[in-house]
């Protein structure tokens, strides 16, 4: 599928450039504060994969279009309809685009520049190096819509910011903000706004002085601390498909796209 996929590929829900051996990839859905529909998931995986064997490219950084998100998360317009299967295979799906991007050979950089909301958070955490805004929100609200994440948050979560914190935060549903985000560790630095892509340059900058093979195995390395708990992913992903055919999931999507607070039930 990505035989035909180069560094010069055009993305319909993305802008691409590369630039001085960066590679940059923006989510081009202002008006919908970048939410991620399954086009710009695919999208985002082709960009990805397009610059692992590419040899003018030696770090990439992914960012929003717009001061306001990041991405605010799954798009809840296109999945609030879905089926169990269909759920599932979304879910699946977001698993295998985060991946992609974990297992990069070349350092991925998220330049959060605002709203890093649900499945937003979990594209930010999938990304080797975090780096934000002072304005930056962060949040897996999705407990508000009756459902948990589905795109690794629950593993990466707790990966980043230890199992107690990373549990409140998923069952409040709350957000925080940039400062409480570097507290806990959920992002490495915090930088004004209009500094925010020059720090990720500088960051990369420094890494492509060093060897790209030294840089690919260290990711190799530290993802394979990780896999040996993988199943943990198969059980998000069966949670996640399973709420498709829940009430309170279609009560708190309905909710959502009415503009008025759920009222669920606990069917
Ligand atoms: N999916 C689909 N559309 C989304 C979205 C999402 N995750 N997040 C925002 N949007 C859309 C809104 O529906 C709205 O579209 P409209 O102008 O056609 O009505 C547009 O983006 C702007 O969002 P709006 O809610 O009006 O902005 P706000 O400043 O009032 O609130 C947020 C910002 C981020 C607090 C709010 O948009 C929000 O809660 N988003 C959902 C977050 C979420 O639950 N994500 C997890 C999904 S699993």
């Amino acid at each position: 599928m990505i035989d035909n996929m180069s560094i010069e590929t055009t993305y319909q829900t993305l802008i691409t450039e590369s630039k001085n051996q960066i590679f940059y990839i923006t989510i081009n859905r202002e008006d919908k504060l970048n939410a991620l529909n399954i086009q710009t998931l695919t999208d985002i995986k082709n960009a990805v994969l397009s610059i692992y064997d590419e040899p003018s490219v030696r770090g990439v950084i992914i960012t929003g279009k717009g001061s306001k998100a990041f991405a605010a998360g799954a798009d809840i317009a296109e999945f609030a309809n879905f089926t169990v299967e269909e759920g599932t295979r979304m879910s699946e799906e977001g698993h295998a685009v985060l991946r992609a991007i974990d297992h990069c050979p070349k350092p991925v950089i998220a330049a959060i520049n605002g709203f890093a909301l649900g499945g937003g958070n979990e594209l930010a955490m999938s990304c080797h190096i975090r780096v934000c805004s002072e304005k930056a929100r962060f949040g897996q609200p999705e407990v508000n819509l009756g459902i948990t994440p589905g795109y690794a948050g629950t593993q990466r979560l707790a990966q980043l910011i230890g199992k107690g914190r990373a549990l409140e935060f998923l069952m409040t549903g709350d957000m925080i903000d940039s400062a409480t985000a570097l507290q806990l560790g959920l992002v490495n630095h915090v930088v004004p706004a209009e500094e925010l892509i020059a720090k990720c340059e500088e960051i990369l900058n420094k890494i492509k002085t060093k060897a790209p093979m030294a840089i690919a195995s260290v990711i190799r390395c530290v993802n394979a601390y990780y896999e040996k708990r993988a199943d943990g992913n198969n059980v998000e992903i069966n949670e996640f498909g399973n709420f498709f055919g829940s009430e309170d999931f279609i009560e708190g999507t309905k909710a959502f796209l009415e503009k008025r607070p759920a009222n669920f039930r606990g069917n």
